[in-house]
């Protein structure tokens, strides 16, 4: 794991940029590369290892055989924008023109990057929660945004209202708010909600919202969308995506909804970054959004008997794990095993265990606020769990064993 962020002056040396030496390259996929390299149980990046419901595959395919193989229209086919419309007002009793509101980007990354490209400028402040999903601290640094973190904390990922107000100021921008929330499984409640409504009138600040594990919940979790808040319709940029819902993280199919004055910004970024989505796979993408409710049902049902799972193996394991209520993480505390941090530990649990799972500090914008977590994925198979529950069974004799 190199994670070497370069100073300014070793940038120019390289005669690479400021901006490009400021972050390092994603751990979550370094630690996929280090899994293939010692033929480990692949827990830590979050892409489902089954497979992809088979009419919407089959609908891609028709969609090639048909001849839908050149450029979409750049901000999204207008069959994959009316489906998302469609869903959002079924889902979230919001009405979007899929004509002036919709956005459909390559994957939500390219969404959020879009957006933040579209609404900041250099020196603008953008609260973000922490640990926060890795992508979003390069995404500040590449659109010229200043971050201002905010703890979610243990266990429960609570934050504090007055932590989160002292964050918010005349130079704020925006927010960055994921929910349900990858690494921490927390799914954001009305009331912090609602907290945070107030301070985006307040400052008159955006809040871009990360939901693509909107119906992955819990133990009675419900997903609520910022949208949906009173004052908050025109100033929320939604980001959704087919990646986690349809079991198709490599198809890069994902949308921005806002505004018609935030949309046409957010398409001119899109449409010079990079032109459009793929085109057969954003009309496979139309009939997966018109699923009944019964597919999301069975969806979060599975899901829940996965997180049972690794709950428990991970718990046999001597892992104290946080319980999440939504979203397909599992957020754990190492301390019990003695290991100097996480980065050494994620190391010998993917070498001599036979297991990777993602650093807590790749969370974090401090690498030693997260040192004594380590974060475990489970969109994975029963022969997969099967699999890691056998190696992760000799966790505790061969740590015990190292530390003598
Ligand atoms: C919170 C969050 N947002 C975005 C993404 C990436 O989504 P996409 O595949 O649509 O780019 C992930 C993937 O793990 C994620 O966890």
């Amino acid at each position: 794991m190199n994670r070497a962020k370069l100073q300014p002056a070793a940038a120019a040396e390289l005669r690479i940029s400021a901006k490009a030496g400021l972050f390092t390259e994603s751990v979550i996929r370094e630690m996929t590369r280090l899994a293939l390299h010692h033929g480990a149980i692949n827990l830590s990046q979050g892409f489902p290892d089954f497979a992809a419901p088979a009419e919407i595959k089959r609908a891609a395919q028709e969609a090639i055989a048909a001849d839908i193989n050149q450029y979409a229209i750049t901000w999204g086919a207008k069959s994959l924008r009316n489906a998302i419309a469609e869903k959002f007002e079924r889902w979230q009793g919001i009405a979007v023109d899929p004509e002036r509101e919709i956005t459909v980007c390559c994957g939500s990354t390219e969404a959020m990057m879009s957006a933040m490209l579209a609404i900041v400028n250099p020196g603008d402040e953008v609260v973000v929660f922490e640990p926060f999903y890795e992508n979003y601290g390069p995404d500040a640094i590449l659109s010229g945004a200043r971050p201002r973190f905010v703890k979610l904390r243990p266990p429960d990922w609570s934050f504090d209202p007055e932590e989160l107000a002292a964050a918010f100021g005349p130079s704020t921008k925006a927010i960055i708010l994921n929910t349900p929330n990858n690494p921490t499984g927390k799914v954001f409640e009305r009331a912090e909600l609602e907290c945070i409504r107030d301070l985006c009138v307040r400052w008159n600040a955006y809040a871009i919202t990360d939901e693509i594990y909107e119906h992955m919940l819990y133990d009675g979790a419900r997903h609520l969308c910022m949208a949906t808040l009173d004052g908050m319709r025109g100033r929320t940029i939604t980001i959704n995506a087919l990646s986690k819902t349809y079991s198709v993280t490599g198809w890069r199919v994902g949308w921005a909804i806002a505004s018609p004055e935030l949309t046409s910004a957010i398409r001119k970024v899109h449409d010079f970054l990079t032109v459009g989505a793929a085109a057969p796979l954003q009309e496979a993408g139309a009939l997966a959004l018109k699923s009944p409710a019964s597919y999301y049902e069975t969806l979060a049902k599975e899901y829940l008997g996965r997180r049972d799972r690794l709950l428990g193996i991970l718990a046999g394991a001597g892992f104290r794990c946080f319980t999440p209520r939504g979203a397909y993480y599992i957020m754990t505390d190492i301390s019990g095993f003695g290991f100097p941090d996480d980065v050494a530990f994620a190391k010998f649990l993917v070498s001599e265990i036979g297991v990777a799972a993602v650093p807590g500090s790749s969370f974090y914008q401090n690498p030693a606020d997260g040192r004594t977590h380590l974060r475990f994925t489970f969109c994975k198979t029963e022969k997969t769990f099967q699999a890691a529950a056998g190696r992760l069974a000799k966790l505790q004799t061969t740590a015990a064993a190292r530390r003598k």
